[in-house]
């Protein structure tokens, strides 16, 4: 079968953006395809911007999968990066997809593991703050 894909996706599969690792990531997240089998690691690191607010510094991404699934992480890291923990979580598949001028419907799936594996990251992200947090909360209590 034939997929149509546009210049977008192409372009993001041939050239992917922040494709990599980043060593001891401020999160982690990563995601699987339970049909097709396809992963995607996503890597983050977090800090303050002017106002106090946490921004996506860098994130990067490994990804064991289809054309569609390469696209749509290369894409999701530059739609995430410099922007809050907030806004990066509401990017959503259909931004992905239409930022790469759309995706074959049979491939719409593949944009979750791009958006699902940014949302976990930042959830790993937060729950190791709050685990930080506590251990400081019970040092400072146990002085
Ligand atoms: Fe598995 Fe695209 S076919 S993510």
């Amino acid at each position: 079968m034939e997929l149509n894909y546009s210049k977008e996706v192409i372009e993001n599969f041939l050239h992917p953006k922040n494709m990599g690792e980043i060593k001891n990531p401020d999160g982690f997240g990563s995601v699987g395809n339970k049909i097709c089998g396809d992963v995607m690691n996503v890597y983050i690191k977090v800090k303050k911007d002017k106002s106090g607010k946490e921004i996506l510094k860098d994130i990067k991404f490994k990804t064991f999968g289809c054309s569609a699934a390469i696209a749509t992480s290369s894409m999701i890291t530059q739609l995430a990066k410099g922007k809050t923990l907030e806004e990066a979580e509401k990017i959503t598949r259909n931004d992905v997809a239409e930022s790469l001028n759309g995706l074959p419907p049979i491939k719409m799936h593949c944009s979750n593991l791009a958006s699902d594996g940014l949302r976990e990251a930042i959830k790993d992200y937060r729950n190791k703050k709050l685990k930080n947090e506590k251990q400081d909360e019970k040092t400072t209590k146990e002085k």
